[in-house]
Formats: structure tokens, C-alpha cells, sequence
């Protein structure tokens, strides 16, 4: 693991030494520090915030305000990972000025280094803009979930000419990573070996150059479902029950505070 600060440029150098990237959700400054500190190279302000912190159903409720302050907090929190703001729904459809302005936000008022933005072909021209305004742009293709309603649900995409069409066109027009989604390991497969910039899968395989998890899935944190491609390392959310209900049955017993917990006259 590299100890120097991770750029745009080290995920180009860490896909031409065959170097795998990993990148996790983070949403506040503490779980930041706890991430930057175990040496993960890339933290992804996630429009997910908006299930796993707010408790909506899907990404789209989350607005821009909002994702500029948990970015902030990321930042604030961050050493060494790159960090990624992740442009909300209808941030950058509209029109692409409105989207520059937006993308702008994250670098000036959050401190991210770089933004994400769903779609592939239909929003090149968008990431031309963003990239010649000086924002470097991650690329997310497969299954979008801002395009929830548009797909009929989330569903995995197995359209090969379309997405590998998808990948180039984005590198075409100045991404520098791109994000592989629900997508077959053949597909992302050949997706990853199309490209020259890195490809970063969430239920896309192990051949992506680089790996991105939801941090609340990673740990079990969020337990309303668990999709297929998560893998869960740890049971924090068991964890904390238990603490909890240790200490309300303590409490309740009179058994906390304790002697070592109080003050002398
Ligand atoms: O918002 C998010 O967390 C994401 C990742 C799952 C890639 O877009």
C-alpha cells in the first residue's frame, strides 16, 4: 500500500502496474479518519447516504446541499484516500452549465478531489464539460441506480456491445475511472481490458481493477437487505445492539455507573 496521498494519477499508475484499487463509502468525518487510517485508497461520498444515513428507499431523495456537507466531513476527515463527491440526482441532467456549477461545488466549497456521476453515452458531453473545467470525472455504468424507475428496478445489465460502447465513450470524453455496476464477469471482464483508464466493480467480478463496497454493507451496518455482491466482514450492527442493551440492563439494575465511573469530593 502506497503511503503517499492517493490522486487521479495514482489510480492511472496503480492500473498500468496491475496495483487493485479499493474504494468504500464514507459519509462523516470519524468513519473517514477509521477508513484513511486502514489504508483504504479512495473514499466515495455516496449518493447512498441516502438509504444507509437517511433511511429513503432508493438514492434519489438526497439533495446537492447535502451532499456537499457530508463531503465536507469526509475531507475534514481524510489523509491519504482520494476523495470522490458523488453528484446527486438531477445535479447534472438538466442542463451541462448547471452541471459544471455543481460538480464545482464539491472541489470548492467540500474539498472532494474529484466527482462521480451516473450514465454512460447520454452524459458524455457532460463529462467533457466537467473534465475541461479542471474537475476530473469518474464514469458509472451497468446498473445506475438514479435510473431506478427508468430500469424497472435494480436490475443487473447484460447488454455487452452497449456497456464495453458505454466504457469508451466515457474514457473518450475524459473520465479517468469509471464505476462497473451489477454487471456479468465476462462483461466487466472485457469492459476492464477495452479501457485503459481503471474500472471499479461492485458486483462486476474480481477482474475490475479495483473494488467499491458500501462501508455500511462492509461492516454490517445496514441490515434491510444485502444484495448478492456484498460481502460482510464484520457484525457492528450486532455489535452495538448488544453494547446498548448491556447498557440499559446495567442501568436499569443500578450496576452503572460504577465506583471507577465517579468523581471524589
Ligand atoms: O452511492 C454509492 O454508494 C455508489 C457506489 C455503490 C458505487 O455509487
Amino acid at each position: 500500500m502506497a503511503e503517499k496521498k492517493v490522486t487521479t494519477a495514482t489510480f492511472k499508475e496503480m492500473k498500468e502496474q496491475g496495483q487493485k484499487i479499493t474504494m468504500l463509502t464514507a459519509y462523516d468525518w470519524g468513519t473517514a479518519q477509521l477508513l484513511d487510517a486502514a489504508g483504504v485508497d479512495s473514499l466515495l461520498v455516496g449518493d447512498s447516504v441516502s438509504m444507509v444515513v437517511q433511511g429513503n428507499d432508493n438514492s434519489l431523495p438526497v439533495t446537492m446541499d447535502q451532499m456537499v456537507y457530508h463531503t465536507k466531513l469526509v475531507a475534514r476527515g481524510t489523509k491519504r484516500a482520494l476523495v470522490v463527491g458523488d453528484m446527486p440526482f438531477m445535479s447534472y441532467q438538466a442542463s451541462v452549465e448547471e452541471a459544471v456549477r455543481n460538480a464545482g461545488r464539491f472541489l470548492k466549497e467540500a474539498g472532494a478531489e474529484c466527482v462521480k456521476l451516473e450514465g454512460g453515452a447520454d452524459v458524455c458531453d457532460v463529462i467533457q464539460a466537467i473534465s475541461e473545467a479542471g474537475i476530473p470525472a469518474m464514469a458509472h455504468i451497468g446498473l445506475t441506480p438514479q435510473s431506478i424507475h427508468k430500469m424497472g428496478g435494480f436490475k443487473v445489465q447484460r447488454e455487452e456491445q452497449r456497456l464495453v460502447e458505454d466504457a469508451k465513450r466515457v474514457q473518450e470524453a475524459g473520465a479517468f475511472s469509471v464505476v462497473l455496476e451489477g454487471i456479468p464477469t465476462p462483461i466487466a471482464t472485457k469492459i476492464t481490458e477495452s479501457v485503459d483508464i481503471p474500472t471499479i466493480g461492485i458486483g462486476a467480478g474480481p477482474n475490475c481493477d479495483g473494488q467499491v463496497l458500501v462501508y455500511h454493507d462492509l461492516v454490517g451496518l445496514f441490515e434491510r437487505f444485502t444484495p448478492k455482491f456484498v460481502k460482510q466482514y464484520a457484525e457492528c450492527g450486532k455489535t452495538i445492539k448488544d453494547a446498548v442493551s448491556q447498557f440499559c440492563e446495567e442501568v436499569r439494575e443500578g450496576e452503572f455507573p460504577g465506583p471507577e465511573h465517579q468523581f471524589e469530593v
